[in-house]
This record gives structure tokens, sequence and C-alpha cells, in this order.
């Protein structure tokens, strides 16, 4: 395999209509080293709410979260590009309160840039940060900080709601996001707002015609039971987490663990 260069803001937009762009989310050291060997882009995302802490939804995250985990996927991750989601309450009230949090996570994190939820109501907030130096990949289409307002995860698959959702991505692009996830939207949709903007696409349940994909990492190996339908399953670690647990419990019961092999022998007699 040629030898791969660490993966820039210009650059990730340059890929924009060309190979498609592979993104994953990571939030430990060594899920982050494995990721960062194939991805484009290691998103430390706001799911890590549901996946690791185990919270119903993404609204309970913190800075503290995303400063933790953010920490451990630098830590891990070489070549791809890192981003770290601004969690629920951290951007909304102002531009100057979401230029504060997103300085925070870089400086904190190391990462390069910040990703946020919101689309034309956005837009002054992400020309702030990208005016004073924070790259800002935005979301559009289903956003999963709106459950409350939204009545729950919907995805947006109705004619009459594309152009929103088309001009929220034009709005995010014209105030300077490098990139933008769309999340959860109908395979003409994605078609559409690909083709609107000029910057790349990143679908997630959004069908091949965006630009590149994104996945939550543990959905995708199997590790997560309750996973929307877009979500294909490339390994079953659940099954292999169990099978594990229960085949050390039965040889702890029946003490053939530790075996001579995993005990330590004396240096002298
Ligand atoms: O938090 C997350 O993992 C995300 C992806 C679903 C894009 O925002």
């Amino acid at each position: 395999m040629p030898k791969r260069k660490k993966m820039t803001v210009p650059a990730f937009t340059a890929a924009k209509g060309g190979k498609p762009l592979v993104c994953l989310t990571a939030y430990t050291a060594h899920v982050a080293h494995i990721v960062d060997e194939q991805a484009d882009m290691i998103l430390v995302g706001d799911s890590l709410g549901m996946v690791i802490h185990g919270m119903p939804n993404t609204l309970g995250v913190t800075m503290e979260h995303m400063i933790m985990h953010g920490q451990a996927v630098m830590r891990g991750a070489e070549k791809a590009l890192v981003v770290v989601d601004m969690p629920f309450g951290s951007f909304e009230e102002s531009p100057e309160v979401a230029f504060r949090n997103a300085a925070r996570l870089i400086k904190e994190t190391g990462c390069t840039a910040v990703k946020l939820e919101g689309g034309r109501e956005m837009a002054p907030t992400i020309r702030h940060l990208t005016n004073r130096g924070i790259p800002v990949m935005a979301h559009v289409g289903l956003m999963p900080q709106q459950m409350n307002t939204a009545g729950g995860f919907k995805a947006v698959r109705e004619k009459d709601q594309f152009d929103e959702v088309v001009k929220d991505a034009q709005a995010v692009e014209e105030a300077g996001a490098f990139s933008v996830v769309v999340e959860g939207v109908a395979v003409r949709l994605a078609n559409k707002i690909t083709k609107s903007v000029g910057i790349p696409t990143i679908g997630i349940g959004a069908s091949v015609e965006c630009d590149g994909q994104i996945l939550v990492f543990e959905d995708m190996i199997g590790l997560f039971p309750r996973v929307p339908t877009f979500v294909k399953r490339y390994g079953n670690m659940e099954e292999m987490m169990r099978d594990a647990v229960e085949r050390y419990s039965s040889e702890v019961r029946a003490r053939k663990f530790p075996s001579d092999d995993y005990t330590y022998k004396m240096k002298t007699d």
C-alpha cells in the first residue's frame, strides 16, 4: 500500500467528487489506532454518550466527556483527520460561547476540527469559528441533538422537506464549513444536497450519493444492540465477547484457569 500522508482540512475538502471518503468514529486510543489504518477522518462523536456511557440519547454528553475521549483518540490516530463533536449546550447560545468551547476542544485534545449540528440557524456561528481558525464540519438532516423538538430520531423522507435541508447544506458551506455530515435522508435528497454544495457530503443513512460515508464504530462491529436500519454490521463483537466471558467464567469455576502456562514459576527453588 502506498505511504499515506496526514489528512488535512484542505485535502479533505479537495476530495469532493473523487474517491469516496472513509470516515468512522472512535472513542479510545486502541480503536483509533486500528481505524487510522484505513480512515480519512476519525470522528469523536457525541454518540459516545450512548455507545460507551449507556445514555438513552446524546443530550447528556458534556465537554469533559468529549475532551477525555478526544485525548484518547489523539494518542491512537496518526494519519486521519480527527474531528471532535461539540456536545449539546456547548455552542447554541452564541458564537462567542461556541468559540470558547471549540477552542477548548482543540487546545485540550489536539484535534484539528470540530463538528456541530445545525443548518441555517448555525451559519453565523460557523462563520465566527472558521474566521478565527477553527475548521468546522457541519451536520444536517436528522440531527440527534434536536430529538426532543423533532419527537424522536426522524429520517427526512418527505419531498416537501427536501428544499429546507438543501438550503441548510448550502448555508453551512457559505458560512465556511469544510464538509457536512448528512444524516438520515432519502436517496434523492442526498443526491440533491451532494450536487448543490462544493464541500464533501459525508453520509450516515444517506446512501452512496454522498461523497463519503461514516458509521459509529460500535454499531458497525456489532457491539451495540440498538442500531438504526441503515447500519450494516461488519462483525459480531457482542457474540465474541459473550463467548469469551462464558468460557473464562466456566474455566474459573472449574479451577482450569489459570493453568500452568499462565502462572509464574519460582526463579530459584
Ligand atoms: O456522534 C456521532 O457519532 C455522529 C455521527 C453519527 C455522524 O455525529
